[in-house]
């Protein structure tokens, strides 16, 4: 049974021109693009969603970035895709990202990363469904 990630190509990568690049890299993957919206987060829904880092002290710097401009919000549906897709995206800090892993080749800082992606079962449900309504 195939299972759904949550994806979003942050504002760092929007700006740069580099969504196609991304969703380009995301087929070539193997992963199917079951949901897909480019929105434009207000502060409240961008704390929201990260509501889970509010106690961290660069929740405010991170939610004003999330905000700043818009982003593009998929699920990506695959075999293992939390466990994949986090793989492609390589580690937080683009910095100590493995070499051809998105936020290697896109990341600016540990905040500025180009992509997120759920990190558990229970997230990638929540985080799809904070995103998109159910089918009916
Ligand atoms: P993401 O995968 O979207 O999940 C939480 C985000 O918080 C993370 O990517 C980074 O953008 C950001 N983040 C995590 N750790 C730090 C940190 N130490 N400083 C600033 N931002 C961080």
């Amino acid at each position: 049974m195939p299972q759904q990630t949550l994806a979003i190509i942050k504002p760092d990568a929007v700006k740069k021109r580099v969504v196609g690049k991304i969703i380009t890299r995301i087929e070539d993957e193997g992963f199917t693009i079951a949901r897909l919206k480019l929105v434009h987060l207000s502060p409240d829904e961008a704390k929201g969603f990260y509501a889970v880092h509010k106690e961290k002290k660069f929740f405010s710097s991170l939610t004003e970035f999330m905000s700043s401009g818009p982003v593009v919000v998929m699920a990506l549906e695959a075999e293992d895709a939390i466990r994949r897709w986090r793989e492609v995206m390589g580690a937080t800090d683009p910095a100590l990202a493995a070499p051809g892993t998105l936020r290697r080749l896109y990341g600016f800082s540990i905040e500025r990363n180009a992509v997120h992606g759920s990190d558990a079962t229970e997230t990638a449900e929540w985080e799809v469904g904070y995103f998109f309504k159910k089918k009916p």
